[in-house]
Order: C-alpha cells, then sequence, then structure tokens
C-alpha cells in the first residue's frame, strides 16, 4: 500500500503544535532520483489519489475540529493526539515563523499538473484536485532549509519515501532531506536538509499532492450552476493575493517571478484554460478513468498571483486583433444568447489603445475573459485568463441598463490596463499595491473613453473615485497610501490593502500627477518605466524616476521634484482644504477633517501640508494654474472685488476641497441660481459635494450646504445632482427616523419635480430612452427621488408597470430603470410582489438582472420578509456566497431593515466571519453598511460592545472598518445635535411653495 499522509509533531515543534501540522519523513536521508521520463500521468495516477482522499479527509475533520472549538489535534498514524498546550507559545525566530521567505532560493520555471474532480468523492462526498508539481530553483546563498509556500494541502510519499524530492540539476548531488513538515500559521512547506544547498546552484524539488475543490471562491475552487435542470461544476481560480499556494507548493511572493508549464486533466469534453495557449490536447486513461490531458505553453516570467487554472463546459466566441487571439467564455446560454458579444466587440479597442498608451505590444498571444457563476472580486486581471463575475463580463440589451454595460466596458479596461501595469511589470511587494490598483483605476477611465467615446466617461472619476474616498479619507483612521514593506506580511494585512484608499485615492493622485506633469510627459515616463522594467519587479519611486526623467527631457517647470510633490500625497493620510479669501488674495491649507473635534495622533512626516497644484478661474477666464507650496501665501491675481469671483480646483483634477469667504461663496451661489451654465458640469457637482462636507466639519454653516441645492429646480444635469443626491443620502440617514424627515421629503419633492417633468417630456412620457449615457442616468436619478420623495404620480408609475409585468409575465420596464422602479413596487407592495419577484430572481437568465432583483427585494417595509431575507442570506443554495454580505447591506439600507441587519450580524458574527472570511473587499463593506446609520449613544455602546465581543474572531478584512464606524458614529451624534433644528427650520421654510 502507498504511504498515507500523517501528523506527526516532529520533537522540535512541540511548543507549537498548533502552528504545524506535520508531515514528517520516517525515512530519511535518502536521496532518490525519479527519471523525466516518468511523466506526470505515472506521477498522479496510482492508488496514491486513494491515499491522498483519505488524509484529505483527515485534515477536513481537522479543519471542522478547529472551527469548532478552535483546536487543532494533532494525529498521528496511530491515533494518539496530543492536546495543544494552553498558554501562548512564545514568539519565535525560526525562519519558518515568519511570513516573508527568506532571499535564498529563487525559482527558474515550474512543471504543474492538477487534476480537479468535478464530482465529489464517493467516499468522503468532497470535491477534490490532485496535483503533482516540480520546481527549478536557484541557490543564491548557501542554505540547509527550503521553505515553500503552502496552504491546505495534503502531500504524498513520493517513490523516495519522502514528501518531496530533491535533485541537483547542475554539478554536485543535492542533500537529503532531514525532515519534513507543514507550517500552517505562515503557510510553508518547510524541508530541512541534512547539508547544504550551495549558491549559484540549481536545484529541482517535486511533490505529489491533493487538495480541495472547495466553494471558498480562493484559490484552485468550485463554483456550480445549474444549466436545463442539470448541476454544473467550473473548477476556476483566484490566487491574488496569497492563495495561489492553496493550488499547489510556490514561492508565493510578487517578486519570485517564473516560467510556468501547466498541465491540466479534465474529463473528457470539457474545456481547460490556463494564462498560455493550449500546446496539445490528447486522450488518455489514468487510473482507469477516460480522461483529457491538455498541456499549455510556457508562460512568460511572471508573477505567482497572476495565475490561472479553469476546467468548464463553457463556450465561447473569439476574434482576432492583429495576431492576439481574444475569446469570451461563458455558460453556453449566455454564449449562445450573444451576452459576450459586448466584452468582445470592445476589448479588442481597448487593447489597442493600451498598446499605444504604453508605447509597448500586449505581451502575449492570446487574450481570454471568463465569466463565472460565483466569484469574490469584479475581475482579475491574471495573465491572458482574465477572470470575471458574470455582471461584470455579460451583456444582454434586452435586459442590462446603461450602468451596467458601463461597469463591463471599464472593468475590462481595468484589467486589461494591468496586463503591463502589474502583469509585466510588477510592484515588488505589497506595500506598493495602491500604485498597481490606484494606476488600473485610473487608466480604466482612459481605456473606456476610447471604447464609448460618447460618454464623457472620465468626468464620472470624480463621482465614482474621489468623492468616494474624500469619505474615508477625511477620517482619522484613514491610513496614507503607501505603508512600509515590513508592515506588511501577514495574509490578511495584505487583503486589507484593497481598499478605498488603494483604489479610488491611488487612482485621484496618478490622475492629478498626469495633469500637472501633462498627459505626454506622463505617458512618457510610463513607457520607459515599462521598457527598463518589463518581466520584472519595481517599486513606486521606480516610476517616479522615470517621470521625472520625462519632465526633465520636456523642461516642465515643477515646484519641487516628482518625487517630493507626491510624497506629501503619498506618504501622509488625509488631504488639505485649501481656502481662499478673495478679498485679501490669500491661500491657505488645512487637513480636512470630517470632524474637526477629532484628534490626530498618527504624526505626519509633513506635518500635514501638500504641495498643491491650483488650477483656476476668474469670473469667465481661466488664469495660469498656481502651485500652494506652504501654508499660507498670498497671491494678488486671487482677489475678487465687484462682481468677479474666484472658483477653484477645475473639473477636480486636484485632491482636494477648497472653501472660499462669504462673499465669493454668496457670488458662487448667485451664478447657480442666475446662470448656472458660467460654471463648468464637474465643478457644479463640485460646489455640492464641497458644500455639504465642509459644513459637517463645520467650516461653513450647514444652511449655506443647504443652499447650493436652491438651484436644482433649473439643473438637468446628472453631475451636479449625483452629488447632490449623494449628499443627501446622508441626510436621509441622519433624518429619516426623525420630524426633520417630513419637511425634507417635501423641500425635495418640489425640487425634484420640474427634472421629473423634463424627462417625461423628452422621452415621450416615458415611451423611449434619453439618447446621453449621462441623461439616461439622470433620467434614473429622477425617478429614484420623485418616488422617494412621494410624488404621487411617480408612485402609480412604477406600480403600474410592476403590475402589468406580474399580470402578462411580460416585462414593460426599460432595463435603465428597472432597479429603481423594482425597488420602489417592492417597497410600496407586500408579500405577493416580494414573492413574485423572488422567483424572477431564482429563474434570472442573466446575472445583471438577478442582480437588480436581489437588491430590489430589500426594498420591502415587511420587516418579516426582510429578516426571511436575511436568513436566506446565508444559504448559498438560496443567495451566491459572493453576493451574501451585500445582500446584508442592501437590507441595512433600508431604514426598516437596518436594526434587523445589524442584529442578525452581530448574532451571526463568528459564523459570518468563519464561512465569508474569504472576501475581500467585502467585510469592510458589510461593517460600514450595517452602521451608517448610527448616531446614538446606544448605538455607539452597541458598536463597542461588538469590537469587544469579538476581540478573538477577529474582523479581518474589516478590521479599520470597525474603528472607521465608532468614528463614524461619533461624528454623527455630534452633527445631528448641533444641525438638527436648523435643519428642520431650513427645510420647513423653502418647501412652502
Ligand atoms: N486585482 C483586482 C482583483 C482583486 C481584488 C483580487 C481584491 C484580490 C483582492 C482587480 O484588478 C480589480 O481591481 N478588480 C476590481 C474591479 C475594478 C474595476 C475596480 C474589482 O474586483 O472590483
Ligand atoms: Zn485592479
Amino acid at each position: 500500500m502507498l504511504p498515507v499522509l500523517t501528523y506527526k509533531v516532529p520533537p522540535s515543534t512541540r511548543a507549537c503544535p498548533q502552528c504545524r501540522t506535520l508531515i514528517q519523513a520516517d525515512n530519511m536521508g535518502k536521496g532518490f532520483y525519479i527519471s523525466k521520463a516518468v511523466g506526470v500521468v505515472a506521477i498522479i495516477a496510482g492508488a496514491g489519489a486513494l491515499a491522498t482522499i483519505i488524509a484529505l479527509s483527515v485534515v477536513y475533520s481537522q479543519e471542522k475540529a478547529k472551527n469548532n472549538d478552535n483546536e487543532v489535534s494533532p494525529t498521528d498514524g496511530g491515533g494518539s493526539t496530543p492536546k495543544p498546550p494552553v498558554t501562548t507559545p512564545a514568539p519565535s525566530n525560526e525562519p519558518w515563523d515568519k511570513y516573508r521567505l527568506p532571499k535564498s532560493l529563487v525559482p527558474n520555471h515550474y512543471n504543474v499538473t492538477l487534476w480537479p474532480r468535478l464530482t465529489p468523492d464517493e467516499t468522503t462526498g468532497l470535491y477534490i484536485f490532485t496535483g503533482e508539481s516540480s520546481v527549478e530553483f536557484r541557490c543564491a546563498e548557501d542554505t540547509n532549509l527550503i521553505l515553500i509556500h503552502s496552504n491546505k494541502l495534503n502531500y504524498t510519499k513520493l517513490e523516495n519515501g519522502q514528501y518531496a524530492m530533491l535533485t541537483a540539476v547542475s554539478k554536485a548531488d543535492a542533500p537529503s532531506i532531514k525532515s519534513s513538515w507543514l507550517q500552517s500559521v505562515t503557510q510553508y512547506l518547510v524541508l530541512q536538509l541534512n547539508g547544504n544547498l550551495m549558491k549559484d546552484h540549481t536545484y529541482h524539488l517535486s511533490t505529489r499532492f491533493t487538495g480541495e475543490l472547495a466553494d471558498d471562491l480562493g484559490g484552485f475552487y468550485r463554483s456550480e450552476y445549474m444549466e436545463n435542470n442539470v448541476k454544473k461544476v467550473v473548477a476556476t481560480t483566484q490566487m491574488q493575493p496569497t492563495d495561489a499556494r492553496k493550488a499547489f507548493p510556490c514561492f508565493d511572493e510578487p517578486a519570485m517571478k517564473a516560467v510556468f508549464h501547466i498541465t491540466l486533466i479534465h474529463d473528457r469534453g470539457t474545456v481547460a484554460l490556463s494564462n498560455g495557449e493550449q500546446k496539445e490536447s490528447s486522450n488518455v486513461i489514468i487510473e482507469g478513468k477516460d480522461v483529457q490531458q491538455t498541456s499549455f505553453e510556457p508562460t512568460e516570467k511572471m508573477s505567482t498571483y497572476l495565475l490561472a487554472f479553469i476546467v468548464s463546459e463553457f463556450s465561447f466566441i473569439n476574434n482576432t486583433i492583429d495576431d492576439v487571439l481574444i475569446r469570451i467564455f461563458a455558460r453556453t446560454p449566455a454564449i449562445t444568447a450573444g451576452q459576450g458579444q459586448y466584452a468582445l466587440n470592445k476589448t479588442g479597442p481597448i487593447l489597442k489603445f493600451f498598446e499605444n498608451y504604453y508605447n509597448s505590444s500586449y505581451p502575449l498571444p492570446k487574450s481570454d475573459q471568463i465569466a463565472l457563476p460565483d466569484f469574490n472580486a469584479g475581475a482579475m486581471e491574471n495573465w491572458g485568463l482574465i477572470t470575471y463575475r458574470e455582471t461584470a463580463l455579460l451583456y444582454d440589451e434586452a435586459f442590462s441598463s446603461n450602468s451596467n454595460k458601463e461597469r463591463i466596458a471599464t472593468i475590462i479596461s481595468h484589467e486589461l490596463a494591468h496586463m503591463w501595469f502589474g502583469n509585466l511589470v510588477t510592484l515588488r511587494w505589497w506595500n506598493d499595491l495602491w500604485l498597481n490598483e490606484g494606476f488600473a483605476s485610473y487608466v480604466e477611465y482612459l481605456g473606456a473613453d476610447e471604447a464609448e467615446p460618447t460618454w464623457n466617461i472620465k468626468d464620472l472619476i470624480v463621482l465614482n473615485d474621489i468623492h468616494r474616498v474624500f469619505a474615508v479619507d477625511a477620517l482619522t483612521s484613514s491610513h496614507p497610501l503607501s505603508s512600509k514593506e515590513e508592515d506588511i506580511q501577514r495574509p490578511e494585512q495584505i487583503s486589507e490593502l484593497f481598499d478605498a484608499i488603494s483604489y479610488s485615492k491611488g487612482a485621484s493622485v496618478l490622475r492629478m500627477l498626469s495633469d500637472f506633469l501633462t498627459e505626454e510627459v506622463f505617458k512618457m515616463g510610463l513607457r520607459t518605466y515599462l521598457a527598463e522594467f518589463a518581466f520584472g519587479n519595481a517599486v513606486y519611486t521606480d516610476l517616479w524616476k522615470h517621470l521625472q526623467m520625462a519632465a526633465t527631457a520636456n523642461g516642465t517647470w515643477l515646484p519641487a521634484s516628482v518625487n517630493d510633490i507626491m510624497n506629501t500625497w503619498v506618504l501622509q493620510m488625509g488631504f488639505p482644504v485649501v481656502t481662499i479669501d478673495t478679498k485679501t488674495g490669500t491661500i491657505s491649507q488645512r487637513h480636512f477633517l470630517l470632524d474637526p473635534d477629532s484628534e490626530v495622533t498618527t504624526p505626519s512626516l509633513f506635518n500635514y501640508e501638500w504641495i498643491v497644484p491650483i488650477k483656476w478661474m476668474k469670473t469667465e477666464v481661466v488664469q495660469e494654474p498656481y502651485w500652494l507650496n506652504g501654508t499660507k501665501v498670498t497671491n494678488e491675481a486671487m482677489k475678487a472685488t465687484g462682481n468677479d469671483w474666484v472658483l477653484a480646483n477645475l473639473d477636480v483634477v486636484g485632491y482636494y476641497r477648497v472653501n472660499y469667504d462669504d462673499a465669493n461663496w454668496d457670488k458662487l451661489l448667485n451664478v447657480l441660481s442666475t446662470n448656472h451654465k458660467l460654471i463648468q458640469v464637474i465643478n457644479r457637482a463640485q460646489l455640492v459635494d464641497d458644500a455639504f462636507n465642509l459644513a459637517r466639519a463645520k467650516i461653513i454653516p450647514t444652511v449655506r450646504a443647504l443652499s447650493t441645492t436652491k438651484y436644482l429646480n433649473v439643473e438637468r444635469e446628472y453631475m451636479p445632482w449625483d452629488s447632490v443626491l449623494g449628499n443627501l443620502d446622508f441626510f436621509y440617514l441622519m433624518f429619516d427616523r426623525s420630524e426633520v424627515y417630513g419637511p425634507m421629503q417635501d423641500y425635495l419633492r418640489k425640487q425634484v419635480t420640474p427634472l421629473f417633468n423634463h424627462y417625461k417630456t423628452m422621452t415621450g412620457n416615458w415611451e423611449t430612452v434619453p439618447t446621453g449615457h449621462m441623461d439616461q442616468y439622470n433620467q434614473v436619478n429622477a425617478i429614484s427621488l420623485a418616488c422617494r420623495t412621494g410624488l404621487e404620480e411617480c408612485q402609480n408609475l412604477v406600480k403600474t408597470w410592476f403590475a402589468e409585468w406580474m399580470n402578462t409575465n411580460n416585462n414593460p420596464i426599460h432595463p435603465n430603470l428597472r432597479s429603481t422602479v423594482y425597488c420602489n413596487a417592492i417597497a410600496a407592495g407586500g408579500a405577493k410582489e416580494w414573492e413574485f419577484a423572488w422567483s424572477e430572481f431564482r429563474n434570472a437568465s442573466i446575472a445583471s438582472e438577478a442582480e437588480k432583483l436581489r437588491s430590489a427585494l430589500s426594498c420591502t417595509k415587511q420587516p418579516w420578509l426582510l429578516n426571511r431575507y436575511l436568513e436566506y442570506t446565508l444559504d448559498p443554495k438560496l443567495i451566491r456566497k459572493q453576493d451574501a454580505t451585500s445582500t446584508i447591506v442592501y437590507v441595512a439600507n433600508n431604514v426598516i431593515g437596518q436594526s434587523l441587519a445589524w442584529d442578525f450580524v452581530r448574532d451571526r458574527w463568528s459564523y459570518i466571519f468563519n464561512q465569508y472570511g474569504g472576501g475581500s473587499f467585502s467585510f469592510s463593506n458589510l461593517i460600514n453598511g450595517v452602521t451608517k446609520r448610527f448616531s446614538t449613544d446606544f448605538e455607539l455602546k452597541q458598536l463597542r460592545q461588538f469590537k469587544a465581543d469579538n476581540a478573538e474572531v477577529g474582523f479581518g478584512s474589516g478590521t479599520l472598518a470597525v474603528d472607521q464606524s465608532i468614528e463614524r458614529t461619533i461624528a454623527n451624534m455630534k452633527w445631528i445635535a448641533e444641525n438638527r433644528q436648523n435643519v428642520l427650520k431650513w427645510f420647513g421654510d423653502e418647501a412652502k411653495p
């Protein structure tokens, strides 16, 4: 019989048994050579599979035990179960207790063969995969230790009686393996050797292993869907940031680039995909099973987090552009229905745009994009095989809104941007993640603009990123973009970096940089940066260096070096509010804090001062840009007398807010109400957003902010309206349970009615769709706000449409309007409407339609329906795991669902955390989402209690969100206390006809 994986604790590890699951070789010291001719098939085949399945079930039950009582019981083959010590082990300084790999070994290339089973194992009921991997690496420093990442993999003994086989590629023999074990906390397979690996020699390490193909959305995992009433299973991967080690043992750090030779074994007739092009595919028999073996061309030199392996029964469509094969894969019915067509049409042009922008041809021969039924993030930039959530790739004119379409164009653009920035040139360590994600989040707008030039999509970065991130970056719990390499070690710390700061602040400051350098200079620097570091790694200052070279070559004047300017934005958290006093011409800056009483405890290298580029205009004339470098300066030009007014931060290219003296504010408000078009659209949106936020920070009175909404009866543009709605959301959150609510509704109804009528006329009584992209958005805003404020005509409209759908089974509602119509109709209705929508949700043939219904189902006013819906969120058969946390947040957005969702989350925290802990952004969204209405002392106490009660379970990627929520709750309490009376009076007065 073949060896079974055993679980022993080697003597030297007794101090920390819970840290190690062991594979201790009982047959030490004998080197064993395997001829290259012994193929993959032979290695994977045979009774080894059975042995590993047994081993896997052991691990599985241990994992369960761990989840249940937090104990690991190391079990050896004979069944003795030593108890872990009660005391916390002393921190150890052994290399395997460190999260970072030592620098001694550097991989050259890997051969990886994986065989995912798409049916559960008959005895254990588990889905598994088996694998065989070998890696050739160079020794950079003599060492007698091999550390290679490995997580939740179980190893099978090889022919040498060991769990790994080490051979020397060149010259002398390799030392034999002394002992081996799995260090589970730091996620290593550890091999201690009997002698040294020698500097500059290359070695070869092979292993055979098994893992669970779980539905956990990370590593090699499984996704399921129904097709013609038959359950289908897809094996797919999500490696970023640290889950490649869940698929095969690897040096799982972004700078450990290597070439990968991938082979997949899969059922005949299924499709196997990976980063490279298919090299060959043949039918073979392994373990008596008729299967297909597909191998792929070796990849370019790349990081492990960008690998992808997929086996499915999907179909595809394709085209070719300048020798690059472009394919879109999805469930067969989705492809048959043409849902991949939009993505296919847009990919070519976006790819061409980036080739030109980067001045570098697409580095690979093919670009596959695939829509997966279960996917945690929105999309993932695996090199040559980009994975998406279905809603992020599939488009159907009959079901998808313009917003769905925009998301597809921008997300494709974002991921394609990474093919160079991130994939070809990769940041050395995760602390620079902000540059990778921030860059892609900026240039996604440029690529999408190329794909849809009529949309003016570049403007939307102001609403989607700048305004969004201002809200969190104005809190004392914010953090700088850049982190120190040594501060980012554990996988959770890495995951936490995928936040709004990295994405949206990153995008915003890069846009500012590109603007003050000019796009030409920015591109020049970018191009030489990519050329210098292609197939290698860099740090963010390398980009600054290249941009500086470009600026210097171009003769661009700057008040300081690129590095010195950018340091003020990258190394300190937050952003400034720039105050312009037009009476005196003084310009000053200070750190903008949403709660001015909160205390900033983190010191800053730059004392919370920034080097600020200011684009501005006086009355109708655009002026020379101005650099603010210092706390307070005077610029005569900024004096404005008489009717002159000053407006700064044109198009909001700068990452800062602007405040003015009272007289200038009055003049700006006057321009809005008399001739608002004198101020460009983006800046109208800015004036509203700045005013509301300056008011929240007590820099200007709240009534001044409210006054910016008085001109709305003449405003027809999307961006200012959306900015208002975003800010009113805060008013709704704070006041929808109070006496302010009534007068506020009356005032807003009055303001939105002209807009509602405008679109009613434009669309011939709602018969047609506005032509402009922004107009389509604003039509939705008009209907949403009109219905929300109780405009009867609106409510009747949505109820009639929904009833017609229910009665005729023919949906008359335009896809753009569905989200808001469904929500309002379900809110106005009862169980009948809810059940109808639920059954439509369950039967939807495209994910974007399901998405609209899933969100609308949270709009009901019936507590029992909301509670039942909350229960559904934790049943993956009803709501996919990927959607659980966002559904809970939807319920919390509903004033009636708020407390139900909060009770639900705190009651089940430990379960939610353990089951859904893989989420990247989702945990911070969940915590922020269920607490954002918090504004009472009682709620604050509950929140603190929640933090204390769950200190042991933890909050994962939501850790920061707990503190942000506490900070926000305190600020909300104060804000309400100070503003309630004024606001009540203002709405009351203004609501009068
Ligand atoms: N690299 C990310 C995907 C990712 C996110 C992996 C978090 C691991 C953890 C990808 O490039 C990305 O940023 N996706 C975004 C979409 C984008 C348009 C902002 C996403 O998934 O939402
Ligand atoms: Zn990204």
